[in-house]
C-alpha cells in the first residue's frame, strides 16, 4: 500500500513553480499575485487562507489578504471584487468560502472575472471544463489530477466511483477523470445523497474518491481490495484530548480501510495540501495568460 502523501507531491509542483517564479524576477518583470477576500473569522477559513498566503510567499508571489466583517453587506463585497477586477496589477482573485448568510455565494462567484477566476468555481470555467477546453479547474480536483500523476497511477480504463457531486469537488472531479487524457479515461459513477447501492457501487470502483463531508463515512467493507482511495474530506470533530479541541477528520476510516487498498490519501496531509498547489498553478497560469 502507498500513502499518497500530499506534502511530497505538492512540494514536487511548488518547486517547478517556484522555478518559474525566479525566471520571471530575474527577467526584471512582477511577481504574480494573488488576492485573497476572507469574510468574518471562521477558524477554517482563517486556516485555509493563512496557508495560501504563506505558500504563496514561499514559491516568490505577491498575495494581498482583504479581510471584511461577518456583517459585511453583498453590495460591499462585490464592490471590492469590481475593484480587485479592475486592478491591473492582480491576477488572481478568490473569496474564501462559505460566506456570510446576507451574501449570495453565487453572485459573489459570477462577480468574479473569469480572466483571474483561479478557484474555477465562474460558470465560464466550468462549461470550458465540460468542453474540455483550456480553463482554471477548481482546485481540489486539480490537485487531486497532480497528485494522480506525480504518483504516475493508471487511470485509463479504471472504475471511478465519486461520492459527492458539489460544483468546487465531486462534480468537476468527476469530469476531469473521464476527460480524454492521460490521467483521465476513466468510466466514472457520480454519487450522492439520493444514490442507492452505494455500498455496492464503491466496492465496484478501482478508484474511489469521498468528497461527502461525513467523517469516517467509508469503511473497509465498501472498498474493492487493491483500489485507490481519495480522501477529500476535511470535517473538524471535536475532541478534548487533543490540543486545539479538536482534530481534523476525513470521509474514510483511514485505519480500518488502509490495508485493503494499493493507494490512499491521509488526512490531514493529503488531497488538503495538494488543493493550494492546484491554486498557485492556476494562479501563474492566470499571470501568463494575462501578461504574457
Ligand atoms: N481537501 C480540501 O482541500 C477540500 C476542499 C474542498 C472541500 N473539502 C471537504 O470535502 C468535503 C466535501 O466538500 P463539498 O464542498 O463538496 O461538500 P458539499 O457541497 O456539502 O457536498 C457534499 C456532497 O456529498 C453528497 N452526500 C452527502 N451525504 C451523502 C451520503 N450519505 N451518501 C452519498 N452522498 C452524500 C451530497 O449529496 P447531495 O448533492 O444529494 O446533497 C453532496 O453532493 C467536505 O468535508 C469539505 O470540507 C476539502
Amino acid at each position: 500500500m502507498i500513502v499518497l502523501d500530499g506534502k511530497v507531491a505538492a512540494a514536487a509542483t511548488k518547486d517547478q513553480l517556484k522555478e518559474e517564479v525566479d525566471a520571471i524576477i530575474r527577467a526584471g518583470r512582477p511577481a504574480p499575485h494573488l488576492a485573497a477576500i476572507l469574510v468574518g473569522n471562521n477558524g477554517a477559513s482563517e486556516t485555509y487562507v493563512a496557508s495560501k498566503v504563506k505558500q504563496c510567499a514561499e514559491i516568490g508571489f505577491q498575495s494581498t489578504l482583504i479581510r471584511l466583517d461577518a456583517d459585511v453587506s453583498e453590495e460591499h463585497l462585490l464592490e471590492k471584487i469590481e475593484s480587485l477586477n479592475n486592478d491591473p496589477s492582480v491576477d488572481g482573485i478568490l473569496v474564501q468560502l462559505p460566506l456570510p448568510k446576507q451574501v449570495n455565494e453565487q453572485k459573489v462567484i459570477e462577480a468574479i472575472d473569469p480572466a483571474k477566476d483561479v478557484d474555477g468555481f465562474h460558470p465560464a470555467s466550468a462549461g470550458k471544463l465540460v468542453q474540455g477546453l483550456p480553463t482554471f479547474i477548481p482546485a481540489t480536483p486539480y490537485g487531486i489530477m497532480l497528485m494522480l500523476e506525480h504518483f504516475n497511477l493508471e487511470t485509463k480504463g479504471k472504475h471511478a466511483v465519486v461520492i459527492g457531486r458539489s460544483n468546487i469537488v465531486g462534480r468537476p472531479m468527476s469530469i476531469l477523470l473521464s476527460s480524454n487524457n492521460r490521467f483521465g479515461n476513466c468510466t466514472v459513477t457520480i454519487c450522492h445523497s439520493h444514490t442507492h447501492n452505494l455500498k455496492e457501487i464503491c466496492l465496484q470502483a478501482d478508484i474511489l474518491v469521498a468528497a461527502l463531508g461525513k467523517p469516517e463515512f467509508v469503511k473497509a467493507d465498501m472498498v474493492k481490495e487493491g483500489a485507490i482511495v481519495i480522501d477529500v474530506g476535511i470535517t473538524r470533530v471535536e475532541d478534548n484530548t487533543a490540543k486545539k479541541g479538536f482534530r481534523i477528520k476525513g470521509d474514510v476510516a483511514y485505519n480500518e480501510v488502509a490495508p485493503k487498498t494499493a493507494a490512499i490519501t491521509p488526512v490531514p496531509g493529503g488531497v488538503g495540501l495538494m488543493t493550494i498547489a492546484g491554486l498557485l498553478k492556476n494562479t501563474l497560469q492566470a499571470y501568463k495568460q494575462r501578461r504574457g
